[in-house]
């Protein structure tokens, strides 16, 4: 490693000065660091975030939303006539609850999905589904306790909860999600080790990253299995209402309103840009779940909250809705028969309902991480398995995200990702 010392030759006397104290300053202050910082990592999606925008290269990592084909000009309108017509509102402070109107709304929103009779004074407005999970781990976890998820799962909600020095203990899914049995056999060994599970963390409609659906008949069962060891269901549920075909199933919260915490959120259904989600959380639950959110936001932007009010009322939302799952349907077709045409025997992947991914899974003893940079070099960019594994263990697996790329695209990406594959099967196999 070259210190600044070494380098005094090839730098400006400035530079080097700037250099010696920032070195000195980032020696002073290490030591301020709390213990749970060093638990706090940089999403893998986050890592390849800046390469993924590159010009020419076919992203098929990020879980961005398809965008244009909202109606821009016109919620340009009505963002102008919020704020010249309601300003002195959407640019104060609000409640930190959320607005009423907006708690109101949601609640036809989850009905839409099967969650009726929701309560608009259970719900907290949050910036997004990914405060409410760094909420509910603050809430629910001291250091050391366990929250149970789906393997693979949402790296985000790993960040999070590794940030609170949180233990995340996976269960097993099979291809209809996860495993009822698996999840009480894992229960039973950490109780016989002594540990306290707080919370199952599920996404149970089309997982981040494997596009898996729990169920219909398995989501009960698994709702009764934590409910008779104490363990809070944490539903997170941005992907639902994109199924492709059909009705949506019924979250777990529908009939369990007292052991689920739900949380929703505008950025799949809407615009991430937004940052607006919502926790439907339990009556006996709420106010501390609330006076934690209201720690961290004081409150949710008023004038993005009445952008989505307004977009509830006077736009045809369920009807942009039909149109997403219609081209998100599309381009997951043209993935799976990318996939089909272009990879090699011995790569196999999931078939999703609805949602924004598809998972790949390469022969044992490949590690797919060091695949990346050479997919990047070929033009193409995915997300490693590892990435979604609280274990530091190398991964066999892929994401692949078919929601914010053109069909013609997909296949382009496919094309260009198979002969990586290809030689890291043949390498593997020598
Ligand atoms: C399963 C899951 N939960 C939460 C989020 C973050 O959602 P939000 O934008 O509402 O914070 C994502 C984003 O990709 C996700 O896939």
């Amino acid at each position: 490693m070259t210190t600044s010392r070494e380098s005094s030759d090839l730098l400006p006397a400035e530079t080097e000065t700037a250099l010696d104290r920032a070195i000195d300053s980032a020696a002073r202050h290490e030591g301020l660091f709390s213990l749970r910082a060093a638990n706090i990592k940089q999403s893998a999606v986050r890592d390849v975030f800046d390469i993924s925008i590159r010009p020419g290269l076919v992203s098929l990592a990020g879980g961005s939303p398809y965008l244009k084909s909202l109606p821009l000009e016109d919620l340009g309108r009505t963002a102008q006539r919020i704020i010249a017509e309601h300003g002195l509102e959407a640019l104060q402070y609000g409640g930190g609850q959320g607005m009423e109107e907006l708690r109101r709304l949601v609640c036809d929103v989850m009905a839409a999905e099967g969650i009726e009779g929701a309560n608009p004074e259970d719900i907290v407005i949050t910036t997004g589904s990914q405060s409410a999970q760094d909420v509910a781990a603050k809430v629910f976890c001291n250091p050391g306790d366990v929250i149970l998820c789906e393997d693979p799962t949402y790296v985000g909600a790993l960040n999070t909860f590794e940030a609170y020095e949180v233990d995340v203990v996976t269960v097993p899914m099979d291809e209809n999600g996860l495993i009822p049995d698996e999840l009480e056999r894992i229960i039973g060994e950490l109780q016989e080790q002594g540990r306290t599970i707080k919370l199952l963390y599920t996404i149970p409609s089309f997982n981040n990253p494997s596009g898996i659906t729990l169920a219909a008949d398995r989501r009960q069962r698994v709702v009764d299995i934590c409910r008779d060891n104490t363990i809070l269901v944490l539903e997170d549920n941005p992907y639902g209402m994109l199924r492709f075909d059909g009705e949506p199933l019924e979250p777990m919260r529908a009939h369990n309103p007292d052991d689920v915490i739900y949380l929703g959120s505008f950025s799949k259904i809407f615009a991430p840009g937004v940052r607006l989600g919502w926790a439907l959380v339990p009556k006996h639950l709420y106010r501390r779940f609330y006076l934690a959110c209201e720690a961290v936001v004081l409150c949710p932007s008023p004038l993005t909250q009445m952008l989505v009010t307004a977009y509830l009322t006077d736009y045809d939302w369920r009807g942009h809705l039909q149109a997403m799952r219609s081209l998100y349907r599309e381009r997951c077709d043209a993935m799976l028969g990318a996939l089909a045409e272009e990879f090699p025997d011995g790569v196999h992947w999931t078939t999703p309902d609805g949602g924004f991914f598809v998972w790949v899974t390469l022969p044992e003893g490949i590690d797919t991480y060091p695949l990346l940079y050479t997919a990047i070099d070929a033009g193409v960019v995915f997300i490693p398995g590892a990435a979604f594994s609280p274990s530091d263990e190398p991964s066999n697996k892929l994401r692949l995200a078919f929601s914010a790329v053109s069909p013609e695209d997909i296949v382009e990406g496919v094309r260009r990702l198979a002969p990586i594959l290809r030689s890291a099967i043949e390498e593997n196999r020598a």
